[in-house]
């Protein structure tokens, strides 16, 4: 025991933290390949938030007409608006295939076309001959593609008998002298605390959703290995890129996915306007997402939204009828009804872009090493620490993530991560003992919190905090508004030390859990606002009203974002690799996004 908590001792070649389809991928592929591998979770694995991905996976299998990988490679760094790197970024495209047919014989149910191949379908912003035509490239199983997938994948790490470390709750990593060592976590069954010595922890936790007041993500997106890393000292890139999806639902934010879209779905305004048509006339409703919810913000802020309040679009999938519903779409018919009350054979669904995905997160090269800016070297490796999934920013999605690609990311680089820790750890050598004082600190801030004694419930500052995120970091932004929103931030920074959790015990504490979790929400936010603050054009995701150009000359390059101490955010470059991986194919040079 060290003060009131029973500590317990762990070494392992490798800890993955998460175990979403990232984290699940890269476990088992680390035990398949002989490393001692454990996997902490904070949820059972089978309930991580990749079970609600919906329309599929991109993949440029050509089940369904003409496909290359080229074409996907220049779809992704199009769709980035050039902020992808472009070696990542070709690794992804061309990995994309052998990654599916790899799922396929793992168990994948992926829908059939009568002639047994993959069914792929439609996707935003993904192209056949560089931009001509609409490719059908995203893998799906109906839509509850995630879920087969999660499943899976679950299924093969048994298999390959990872251990898992199941609702632990991760609350720092041990960092010595620049070097990841390990990770403490938190049994919430019995209250345990454990530390796990690794020669390297990868970090697959996934997106910070939950920041926001209305989003597509699970209550437990709380980027929780996120805000490790600032802690850690260590910066965050791109934290201003937060993808809204078009078609949240009205009121719940439940995804509606963009598979109904591609399988031939469409929106309408108040006048029963098909209104993308006017913005985006090759791709209209197919437009990347990006394009999609700033056209629908626009027409609900010119008069133009449905409802009595006017402020929402109509999704139509009436036309598609009961069959193609019912094969292709069920479990969105079902969310329709649960959360809307509509019958999507006879009925538009209320939809209004929601929160959906983190382009942003911790910076990495493409076989998952998480990098910084040391000694003005831009890619110097952080040792000991990868990180991988949504949480990473490898960066394949630059400023805008395509719709379909984040199965594929987690799916690639979960099994990159792997395969680099088979090829540079050594597992003969051994570990040294861990520093005293930094587990030490951590258990002390751990204490800390669970012993906050001030005047604010966690449930009143978290939602203070999810106002303002989505006042501040909204679609459209302005160097004002976001102004307002990170001096709302520090105050809500500030009131975290009047917090109040009311239950001591370590069992089941779920106001801990939540008040942890909401530390780790507030630092994430505020790096977000700051960086949108400090990014004077538009591009992707990040559009300002005051800068509505992309401005390639002065931010053709990566924010990194270190949270000091005090409060204060530390900005600083990294450069986009435009050079891609080999020389299959030629760098993508910037150009105006044409829809
Ligand atoms: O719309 C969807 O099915 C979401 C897919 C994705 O975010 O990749």
């Amino acid at each position: 025991m060290t003060g009131n908590y029973e500590i317990v001792h762990h070494t392992y070649d490798v800890v993955v933290m998460g175990a979403g389809g990232a984290g699940l991928r890269a476990t088992f592929g680390m035990a398949e390949k002989g490393l001692s591998t454990a996997c902490i979770t904070k949820v059972f694995p089978t309930r991580s938030h990749t079970v609600a991905a919906q329309g599929g996976m991109s993949a440029s299998l050509g089940n369904m007409g003409p496909d290359d990988w080229r074409w996907h490679m220049y779809d992704t760094v199009k769709g980035s608006d050039w902020l992808g790197d472009q070696d990542a970024i070709e690794y992804m495209c061309r990995e994309a295939v052998p990654a599916v047919i790899e799922l396929e014989h793992y168990g994948v149910p992926f829908s059939r076309t009568d002639d047994g191949r993959i069914y792929q379908r439609p996707f935003g912003g993904m192209t056949t001959n560089y931009g001509e035509g609409i490719a059908q490239r995203t893998c799906a199983a109906a839509d509850r593609t995630g879920h087969a997938i999660l499943h899976t994948l679950y299924q093969q790490a048994l298999k390959h008998q990872a251990e898992f470390f199941i609702e632990y709750f991760a609350i720092d990593l041990i960092m010595e002298g620049g070097v990841c060592r390990g990770v403490i976590a938190w049994e919430l069954a019995t209250g345990a605390l454990h530390v796990f010595r690794a020669r390297t922890v990868v970090l697959a936790s996934g997106g910070y959703g939950r920041a926001y007041f209305s989003c597509t993500s699970a209550h437990t997106c709380t980027g929780d290995g996120n805000a490790m890393v600032l802690r850690a000292g260590l910066p965050l890139q791109d934290m201003e890129f937060v993808q809204f999806h078009p078609t949240g639902i009205y009121g719940s934010g439940a995804l509606i996915t963009e598979g109904v879209r591609g399988e031939g779905g469409y929106l309408t305004n108040a006048n029963g306007e098909r209104f993308m048509e006017r913005y985006a006339p090759n791709a209209k409703d197919l437009a990347s997402r990006d394009v999609v919810s700033r056209a629908m913000t626009i027409e609900i802020n010119e008069g133009r939204g449905v409802g009595a309040e006017k402020d929402h679009i109509h999704l139509h999938l009436e036309h598609l009828g009961p069959e193609v519903i019912n094969e292709r779409l069920p479990g969105i018919s079902e969310s329709a009804r649960i959360f809307a009350g509509v019958d999507v054979t006879r009925e538009p669904i209320p939809v209004l872009p929601t929160v959906h995905y983190n382009m942003g997160g911790i910076p990495t090269n493409y076989h998952g090493e998480v990098v910084t800016l040391r000694d003005g070297d831009p890619d110097s490796v952080v040792p000991g620490l990868m990180a991988i999934g949504e949480a990473a920013c490898v960066s394949v999605h630059g400023a805008n993530r395509l719709g379909s690609n984040s199965l594929l990311d987690i799916v690639v680089f979960g099994r990159a991560a792997a395969l680099r820790c088979a090829e540079v750890l050594d597992t003969n050598a051994s570990q040294p003992a861990l520093p005293q004082d930094a587990t030490e600190a951590i258990i002390e801030r751990f204490d800390a919190i669970r012993y906050a004694n001030g005047a604010t419930p966690t449930a009143e500052l978290r939602l203070r905090m999810q106002r303002a995120m989505q006042t501040h970091g909204a679609v459209f932004r302005t160097g004002e508004l976001l102004q307002e929103g990170v001096e709302k931030l520090a105050n809500i920074r500030k009131d975290f030390a009047d917090v109040k959790v009311t239950d001591r015990s370590l069992i089941w504490n779920t106001d801990l859990v939540e008040t942890l979790e909401l530390e780790n929400l507030i630092a994430q936010a505020v790096v977000t606002l700051s960086g949108a603050a400090n990014r004077t054009e538009s591009r992707g995701g990040h559009a300002r009203e005051d800068y509505a150009e992309r401005d390639d000359e002065k931010w053709m390059k990566h924010t990194l974002a270190w949270d000091e101490p005090g409060g204060k955010v530390r900005i600083g470059y990294r450069p986009v690799h435009m050079n891609t991986l080999t020389d299959d194919v030629e760098t993508i040079p910037p150009k105006a996004r044409v829809y």
